[in-house]
């Protein structure tokens, strides 16, 4: 078991890659704490967890809030007496060209995608500095690298991800503590995000992948899990690409 007794924060745990991560992370030994804002796809989260449901706690927290994430992260530490995992893995898309993105989207989006990963990283860690180690797994995205058209915000939000990744490497470890900070950048992984996207282009963009075919959201988790785990032990400030050769 690579997570045996990790306790370990995944955001956006109810749905695609953070489910798979959530369902793995189980396997692996870990007792989870859930954060979504989707309180029906939790409790399916919860069923389908088996026999491993009681290492699996939910909570109902929108982390753009950050009273709401700090009162939840206050609670993961007083139940289980450390963190020893976060995965930032909440996000949303609201996809327009420029000319057609209104302020409310540019808002929605950064404050999931970039101040979330703010909020709850704020919450868990001093935490960890405490304990003296931590690892920290940010989702960026192979648009915060390399743009996408209609994705102004998201891809801000993408590459702010991996400004702070950068620098929570730096500044998380300068008081001699183990804490690592890394991030990975998906690229078409089949969950509800891509659904969303017209047949055609997906087969436009699949062609220009080097495997052909989009990616499944156990693939990002497993990653996760190498990051989460102390196989990477000596592995921080890096992006490491999950996207089957979409950019090579
Ligand atoms: P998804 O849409 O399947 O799941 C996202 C989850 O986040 C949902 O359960 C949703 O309820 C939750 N969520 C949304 N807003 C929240 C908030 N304010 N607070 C807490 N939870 C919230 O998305 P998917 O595809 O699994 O994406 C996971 C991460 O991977 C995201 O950060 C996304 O940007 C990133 N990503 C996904 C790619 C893809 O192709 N699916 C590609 C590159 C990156």
């Amino acid at each position: 078991m690579r997570l045996k007794d990790k306790v370990c924060i995944i955001t956006g745990a109810a749905s695609g890659i953070g489910r798979a991560a959530t369902l793995l992370f189980l396997q692996e030994g870990a007792k989870v704490a859930a954060f979504d804002v989707n309180e029906d796809s939790l409790k399916k989260l919860k069923e389908d967890s088996g026999n491993l449901k009681e290492n699996l706690t939910t909570y109902i927290v929108d982390v753009s809030k950050f009273e709401e994430v700090k009162e939840a992260v206050g609670d993961v530490f007083k139940k289980f007496g450390k963190i020893d995992v976060l995965i930032n893995n909440a996000g949303i898309t609201r996809d327009a060209l420029i000319e057609k993105l209104e302020e409310k989207d540019w808002d929605a989006v950064i404050n999931v995608n970039l101040k979330g990963v703010f909020n709850m990283t704020k919450a868990v860690y001093p935490y960890m500095l405490e304990a003296g180690r931590g690892s920290i797994v940010n989702t960026s995205s192979v648009v915060g690298i390399y743009g996408n058209i209609g994705q102004t915000n998201y891809a801000a939000t993408k590459a702010g991800v991996i400004g702070m990744t950068k620098t929570w490497a730096k500044e998380f470890s300068r008081k001699g503590a183990a804490i690592r900070v890394n991030a990975v950048a998906p690229g078409f992984i089949e969950t509800p995000m891509v659904e969303k996207i017209p047949d055609k282009l997906k087969e436009f963009f699949q062609k220009k992948i080097a495997l052909k075919r989009f990616g499944k959201p156990e693939e990002v988790a497993r990653v996760y899990l190498f990051l989460a785990s102390d196989e990477s032990s000596y592995i921080t400030g890096q992006v490491i690409g999950v996207d089957g050769g979409a950019v090579i």
